[in-house]
Order: structure tokens, then C-alpha cells, then sequence
């Protein structure tokens, strides 16, 4: 291993961008179908990897949402959350900020309770045991109708201590932010922060739209915002980040090759970006993964490491106090160099 594989690997960093629906391994789907009684149309977790061969972003949505179908009680979604942050430790994540669909669920039945209760016991006690700290971040699916994101919100307010924010994932092409303004308009007078997917597949304007008008304090993935110049110009000196996620993108055919991809000049350039796994058991590789693969592709240098993994902390929902401890860790580890 060389001394950068090594930094990677060690370095404390935190994750802001995965969708804990994300990390279902094939094996605990066929776990949780076994427990559930689900047939799944699947033989073996071999057959399910081999059916992750993507062409789009709505080509594995159809199989996510088809997967996340396994997932029934409060257990489940404890098991699914306390495995990613196994995974997480393992990676030397110090701090995640996590996605959850609560519609996926709901509209399957599945109540909103159940989903956040797994999710939030499994947080807390990465907290005590495993030295993780975490936030939740609950995000609307954009192809159904913002009527739709109102009822969830709703659902959702009794559960506000435990959420940090509300994001917007799912579909993008023909779901702009505009369609969710009121119900973020409303999230945001409840105090919740907002984030949203935008520029991922779809235009920079969606990215414009997802700051002017949800107030997105960050953008999830965002790499096409170099399609507009006076953007990557606010961007950049406003510090806005970009939660990329590299291995996702080359899955789901957004570059054609890790080679292809604009993260290092969007590094160059001095934006704010940090690196994410996004559904880390669909695209082949959790965090250190898609820090490896960008490594692999261009040669990053141990001030690129240092820049991405402070980058990660300066992005997180953590308060000043935290911020500057995870900072003064990441030194600590870059001094023993
Ligand atoms: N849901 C899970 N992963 C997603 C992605 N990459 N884009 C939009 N919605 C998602
Ligand atoms: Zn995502």
C-alpha cells in the first residue's frame, strides 16, 4: 500500500452523502427476506450483484426501490443502519450525515415510526460504541408530487429532534426543485436545514433553483454545475459544497470513466468538495473506495487527501466546537505521517 492509499484509509472523514437504503449488502437482503418471508427474484446475492449493471439513474432506481422492499419492522432498519456503520468504522468515518426515504416505506405501509426508530436507535448507539457521531437528513422523493412531501413532513414533526435536515432525492430529470418550494419553504420554518440532489443528471439550472429557491446550504452531487461559468463563480466563493460521489457516477453513466470525471478540477478550482459513497452496496465501494478510485485516476496528493477529508468536516451539520475536534484529529493523523 502506498503512503497516500495509507492516508486515505486512516484519515478521519466524514460522509454526507449516502442513502442508508444504499448500503443494503445482497447478503442481508436475502437475510431480511428469509426473516420477512419474502421471495426474492433472485437465487443467490452472486445473482443480485450481477443485476446491477446500470445504464441511468432511473435504471437503478427501479432495482433500489424494488430492494428496499425486504426492509418490514424496526429490526430491519436497525440491522441495515448498524451494518453501514460498521462498515463506516472500519473507513475511519468520525461522521455521517444520512439520507432515509421515509416514502419508499410509507407508501408500502410501512410506518414512518418504524423506519425512524431502527434508523435513530442504530445512530445512537454508534455513538456510545463505536465513536460516530451522526445526523439524520430525510429527503422527499422528487417523482412523486409535493402534495405528497407535505404528507410526509407532516409525519415527520413529531420525530423533528431527530432529523437535521430535509433533502430531495430520487428521479431528477423533470422534477425540478422548484416543484418542492412550499414543503421546503415550510421544512425551513420548522427549522430544519436543507439540502438537495441536483446536477447530477439534470441541468445547472436545477442547481440555481435548489440554492435561490429550497436554500440548499448544500448541493448533493452537483457536478454539472460547470455547465454554467457565473455558477461555479458562486459556488466557489460562497463555499457552498458539492457532496460527489465519484463510483456512483461512473455506475450510473453520468462520466464514462473515473478518468472522465471533473472532480479534480472542480478541486482545482477551489470549490468546496468532498467525496461520498452515496449507495455504497450498489456501486461497488463505500467511502475509502471512491477516494482510492479518484486517487487511482488522478494522482491525488496528500494536501488533495487533507483538503477533501477537512473539506468534509467544514460541510457537516456539526457545531464549531465539534468541527474544530475533528480537525485537530485530522493533524494529529496527518503529522504522523
Ligand atoms: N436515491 C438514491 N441514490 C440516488 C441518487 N444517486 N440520485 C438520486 N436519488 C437517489
Ligand atoms: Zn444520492
Amino acid at each position: 500500500m502506498d503512503h497516500i492509499e495509507k492516508l486515505i484509509r486512516d484519515i478521519p472523514k466524514a460522509e454526507l452523502h449516502c442513502h442508508i437504503e444504499g448500503t443494503l449488502e445482497p447478503e442481508l437482503m436475502f437475510e431480511l427476506a428469509s426473516r420477512n418471508k419474502i421471495k426474492l427474484p433472485f437465487a443467490n446475492p452472486d445473482e443480485i450483484r450481477r443485476a446491477y449493471a446500470f445504464t441511468n439513474l432511473q435504471s437503478f432506481l427501479d432495482i433500489y426501490y424494488q430492494g428496499a422492499d425486504v426492509l418490514r419492522t424496526e429490526q430491519d432498519f436497525y440491522d441495515l443502519t448498524w451494518a453501514y456503520l460498521n462498515r463506516a468504522r472500519e473507513d475511519n468515518i468520525c461522521h455521517t450525515e444520512i439520507f432515509f426515504d421515509p416514502q419508499t416505506h410509507t407508501q408500502r405501509n410501512i410506518s414512518f415510526a418504524t423506519a425512524l426508530n431502527g434508523i435513530h436507535h442504530a445512530l445512537e448507539d454508534a455513538r456510545k460504541k463505536l465513536n460516530i457521531s451522526s445526523h439524520l437528513i430525510l429527503c422527499f422523493l422528487r417523482h412523486l408530487s409535493e402534495e405528497d412531501a407535505f404528507t410526509v413532513f407532516k409525519q415527520a414533526l413529531p420525530f423533528k429532534e431527530k432529523i437535521i435536515a430535509v433533502g430531495l432525492d430520487s428521479g431528477e430529470a423533470g422534477n425540478p426543485p422548484e416543484k418542492f418550494k412550499r414543503v421546503f419553504d415550510a421544512a425551513r420554518s420548522e427549522g430544519f436545514l436543507t439540502v438537495a440532489h441536483a446536477g447530477e443528471e439534470g441541468p445547472a439550472n436545477y442547481i440555481w433553483q435548489a440554492l435561490e429557491l429550497l436554500e440548499a446550504s448544500r448541493i448533493d452531487h452537483g457536478v454539472r454545475c460547470t455547465e454554467d461559468e457565473a455558477l461555479v463563480t458562486l459556488l466557489k466563493e460562497k463555499q457552498i459544497p458539492l457532496t460527489v460521489c465519484p463510483l456512483s457516477n461512473i455506475k450510473l453513466c453520468v462520466f464514462k470513466t473515473m478518468h472522465d470525471h471533473n472532480i479534480k478540477k472542480l478541486l482545482e478550482k477551489g470549490l468546496c468538495i468532498t467525496i461520498n459513497s452515496d449507495d455504497p452496496a450498489y456501486f461497488g465501494g463505500y467511502i475509502t473506495e471512491n477516494y482510492l478510485a479518484c486517487h487511482r485516476a488522478f494522482k491525488l496528493t496528500t494536501d488533495d487527501i487533507v483538503q477533501l477529508a477537512k473539506n468534509s468536516i467544514n460541510a457537516s451539520f456539526l457545531d464549531n466546537e465539534q468541527k474544530t475536534t475533528y480537525l485537530n484529529r485530522i493533524n494529529q493523523v496527518v503529522n504522523t505521517l
